[in-house]
């Protein structure tokens, strides 16, 4: 394994950064606190190829490996986790979806504007009743010969009230379990489609979190997705890759929150030194760098995996479970080494802190992490 980058590679980590740096630092701390969906960033994150990164060109996509995808994802989530969860949720479960198992026509029609960020699309699996547990679908997918019949509700689904296109996972037939159960490409102006209030989150407070309601909703057949009874491991093998760019958004957070510790342990001054001086501090930098470096290495492992067609689902559960505790560790020490300045929004710290930890409950919590990768080393 070769973990050197190639030119490539560095270009889109600095096309990142400073789309990052000059388009989404500014006005981060104003829509963290006013829940602000970021929209003419996203905007021109789609412009310079960052919402269809993976997705062959041909569909309007920049036809680039997952290495590439992880090192963007790393770097727009050191500034700003609401936007990175957008990017992530289009490349790597939308457009991933619809090209891995989408028909052509259904490509044609939805993948060219999502690839393209012209649209962006929405993952909608999480139920009231059913998260972690996701066989226990209580949505409803009736067959009736050339429509399905949707009813049910959604909850936590991300670009709930922004989304164009939504992929709902929902159950046809009961007694046949996980394989009754069907993936269904939905539009917000088809019949009976509601959408609930935007969530009051914690983190990552510019997204857009919205539970969907379905009212006998008739979504016609070509708009399935794979043969009948495919939705349940549509949803599995997509989250399989989903959970490589939230393990990057993750390690982001982690390095973003590292870099202003290390920036502020140099400028500020306690006992006439900087604070940087000081072992506990330096101590604290220590283990921070160690664990982010072994978090990059994780993400970096899961998407070669991807890039050369290996298994990545073991990978990519390393890669998100590990991420996501040094994002939360990082955090909340990075918050530390700032005292009291990193209790108060304009220092970043803080805002980083509550958006790490929501990398270890969605796309899969730790624990359902842990089921994944023991499954796997067991089997
Ligand atoms: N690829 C393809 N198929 C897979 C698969 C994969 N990676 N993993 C499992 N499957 C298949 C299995 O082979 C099995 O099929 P067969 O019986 O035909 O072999 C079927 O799926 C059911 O698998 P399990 O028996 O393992 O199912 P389970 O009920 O024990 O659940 C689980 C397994 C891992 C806990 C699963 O329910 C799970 O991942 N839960 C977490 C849900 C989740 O991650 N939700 C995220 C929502 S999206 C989101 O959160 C987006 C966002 O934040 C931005
Ligand atoms: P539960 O499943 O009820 O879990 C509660 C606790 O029990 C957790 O700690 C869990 O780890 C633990 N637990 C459950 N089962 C087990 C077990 N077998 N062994 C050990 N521990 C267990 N979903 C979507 O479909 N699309 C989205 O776009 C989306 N975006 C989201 C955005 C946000 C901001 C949030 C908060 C959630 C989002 N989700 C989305 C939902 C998310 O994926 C779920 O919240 C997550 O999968 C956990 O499900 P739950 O909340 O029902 O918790």
């Amino acid at each position: 394994m070769n973990f050197q980058l190639t030119e490539e590679h560095l270009a889109v980590q600095a096309a990142a950064r400073e789309f990052a740096q000059t388009e989404l630092l500014p006005g981060v701390i104003e829509r963290d606190e006013h829940q602000k969906f970021p929209a003419e960033q996203i905007k021109k994150m789609g412009e310079l190829g960052f919402m269809g990164m993976m997705v062959d060109p041909k569909y309007g996509g920049g036809g680039m490996d997952a290495v590439s995808y992880v090192l963007a994802m790393e770097e727009i989530s050191k500034v700003d986790a609401s936007a990175s969860v957008v990017m992530s949720v289009n490349n790597s479960l939308v457009c991933w979806g619809l090209e891995t198992y989408g028909t052509e026509e259904q490509k044609q029609k939805y993948l060219t504007r999502l690839a393209t960020g012209e649209i962006i699309g929405a993952f909608c699996l999480s139920e009231p009743e059913a998260g972690s547990d996701a066989t226990s679908q209580r949505t409803t997918a009736e067959d009736k010969g050339d429509y399905y019949l949707l009813n049910g509700t959604k909850n936590w689904i991300t670009n709930g009230s922004t989304a164009s296109v939504y992929l709902v996972i929902a159950q046809t037939d009961v007694e046949k379990g996980h394989r009754g159960i069907n993936a269904l490409i939905v539009e917000p102006d088809m019949e009976g489609f509601a959408i609930g209030p935007k969530e009051n989150k914690l983190g990552i407070r510019g997204s857009d979190t919205h539970s969907l309601m379905f009212t006998d909703v008739k979504v016609p057949k070509e708009n399935r997705i794979g043969e009948d009874g495919f939705g349940f491991k549509f949803a599995m093998a997509t989250l399989a890759g989903g959970r490589i760019g939230i393990a990057s958004q993750a390690l982001g957070i982690a390095s973003g929150a590292y870099e202003l510790a290390v920036k502020y342990a140099k400028e500020r001054k306690a006992f006439g030194v900087e604070i940087a001086k000081h072992q506990a501090i330096q101590f604290k930098l220590a283990d921070m760098a160690t664990n982010i470096e072994a978090a990059r290495l994780l993400c970096l492992q899961a998407a070669y995996d991807k890039d050369s067609h290996a298994d990545y689902g073991k990978s990519g559960a390393m890669a998100k479970l590990f991420a996501s505790k040094v994002a939360m560790e990082t955090t909340v020490e990075a918050v530390q080494v700032h005292g009291g300045y990193g209790f108060v929004k304009e220092y970043h710290v803080e805002r980083l802190m509550r958006d790490a930890k929501i990398t270890q409950i969605y796309e899969g919590t730790s624990e359902i992490q842990k089921i994944v990768i023991s499954r796997e080393l067991l089997k």
